[in-house]
């Protein structure tokens, strides 16, 4: 397959870090494939290999690594074996400690951000590392093909790209928020030009919501003279319905819904406790610490609460090779241990926290949810806020940060906070386990249907179409 397209090229290509499959070594040696889930991945599918698409992406563990050195693969995804520690500056030095803290903006003055000569040495690996992106593309993409690279991981790739084939459609999409250039002109001034003269290497990029596409707009007016001859396009990636709603009645979901009603257990009158269901990334900008803290204020303001609601909060690991995301996940257990401590009884634990990954488990909270809390400082989407209310039996209150990208489209059925303010956030909290069942059901379908106007497929194929057609699509502005 890869040759195939070596030499005939491929029509569609799409490039980013982390990819559909990834690899583990078992013990005897063989490699086991691990697909990936999330929005990009049933997009693509929507496209597949036959039609001669191909996705490349980074090979990010041993596994991957020794797959790529055997020659193992899948069809119509090429990963690239860039060296280990280039990868490590890259994603763990640049990508995550740097631009995904500009965009959410969460550095912490006085002692961050500090761009010293260690970041400049790990800036030029993310160079080198979207510089192996670049020329994979170039090598593998038919004449005039369409390449849709992904996030601020590669925000360089689009104009080295245009270098090395004029003659190619190419497209950047950021699942991130963007920073404002008040946020944004902290990088260095020629670190930032860089990164907006490599997007606007792109014929048309992509942004989540309306205020992302803003905030890059004005961040190119001041600092890189306006957009040029570069389109830009809104598409606010929906949830997957179908498969949701059939990945959600499977055996497994529902032999985790039995072991958690174990776990949340029976209020005193013996009828169903109430759920307030989280499931996140331990991810900083998902305020997590902030949400439990709501939780025990509301069980401060409303003792009446307690013994008949739990605080369902699954935080899973992520980007454990940065300290500051150890820190956080003990954190979360810590604030959770104390609220466990400080209030639960014999029969009642008030939190009942995860931390091991698992996507059954996460479809058998969704089903069991009353109150869906997403309350991140900033997030470009949130696709948890936009898949419970599909996904719950009984129609779930949502508790929304007004910060998540999600917000815009489901501000109007949700409960608005600040995520910021832990009071007011415990109020909303109090609002949507109260809310009568009519009002609860009504708006759950309104946000189910909200969520669900853009499914996968279609914000890729949306965006195939707009990057083909050229200037003068519907959707650019
Ligand atoms: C965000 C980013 C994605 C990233 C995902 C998981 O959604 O926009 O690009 O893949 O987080 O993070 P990770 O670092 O594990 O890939």
């Amino acid at each position: 397959m890869a040759s195939t397209q070596a030499v005939q090229g491929a029509q569609v290509l799409v490039a980013s870090n982390r990819g559909p499959v990834s690899y583990t070594v078992g013990e005897d040696g063989s490699l086991r494939t691990k697909r990936g889930g999330g929005g990009l991945v049933s997009g693509l599918s929507a496209i597949g290999p036959e039609a001669g698409a191909l996705w490349v992406c980074s090979a990010l563990s041993d596994g991957d690594r020794e797959a790529v050195r055997r020659g193992v693969g899948e069809d119509g995804v090429r990963m690239l074996d860039v060296p280990a520690d280039v990868h490590a500056d890259a994603y763990n030095g640049i990508a995550n400690s740097v631009l995904w803290f500009v965009h959410h903006m969460l550095y912490q003055t006085p002692l961050e951000p500090v761009f010293d000569a260690e970041f400049r040495r790990q800036w030029a690996s993310y160079e080198a590392y979207n510089r192996a992106f670049a020329e994979a593309l170039a090598e593998e993409a038919a004449p005039g093909a369409a390449v849709l690279v992904q996030d601020y991981h590669l925000t360089l790739v689009p104009g080295m790209l245009r270098e090395l084939r004029p003659d190619l459609r190419i497209g950047h999409f950021s699942h991130t928020p963007w920073a404002p250039p008040e946020y944004f002109r902290m990088l260095p001034d020629d670190i930032a030009g860089q990164v907006l003269r490599g997007m606007l290497g792109a014929d048309r990029l992509g942004f989540l919501t309306r205020r992302w596409a803003d905030a890059f707009t004005a961040c190119c007016e001041r600092f890189a003279g306006g957009l040029g001859d570069t389109r830009i396009g809104v598409h606010g990636l929906g949830a997957d319905a179908d498969f949701l709603r059939a990945r959600s009645q499977e055996a497994d979901v529902k032999e985790r819904m039995a072991a958690l009603r174990e776990e949340i257990g029976a209020a005193p009158d013996g009828g169903a406790r109430k759920t307030i269901v989280r499931v996140d990334r331990t991810e900083l900008s998902k305020n997590i610490v902030r949400g439990l803290l709501a939780y025990r204020q509301l069980l401060e303001d409303h003792p009446e609460c307690r013994e008949r609601v739990v605080h369902v909060a699954f935080a899973y690991p992520s980007r454990q090779d940065l300290a500051v995301y150890r820190d956080y996940m003990a954190e979360v257990r810590r604030v959770a241990d104390g609220i466990n401590e400080r209030y639960g009884t014999s029969g009642w634990r008030p939190v009942v926290l995860h931390l091991e990954d698992d996507f059954a488990r996460s479809l058998a909270a969704y089903r069991m949810a009353d109150v869906a809390l997403v309350n991140p400082v900033r997030d470009g989407m949130n696709l948890v806020a936009k898949e419970m209310p599909v996904v719950s039996d009984t129609g779930c209150a949502l508790v929304l940060s007004r910060e998540a990208g999600a917000h815009e489209e489901l501000g109007e059925d949700a409960i608005t906070v600040n995520p910021y303010d832990v009071v007011d956030t415990a109020r909303a909290l109090h609002e949507a386990l109260t809310m009568g069942p009519a009002e609860r059901t009504e708006r759950s379908k309104r946000l189910a249907a909200a969520a669900t106007a853009l499914p996968p497929a279609r914000w890729f194929l949306d965006q195939l179409n707009a990057l083909r057609d050229g200037p003068g699509d519907g959707t650019a502005t």
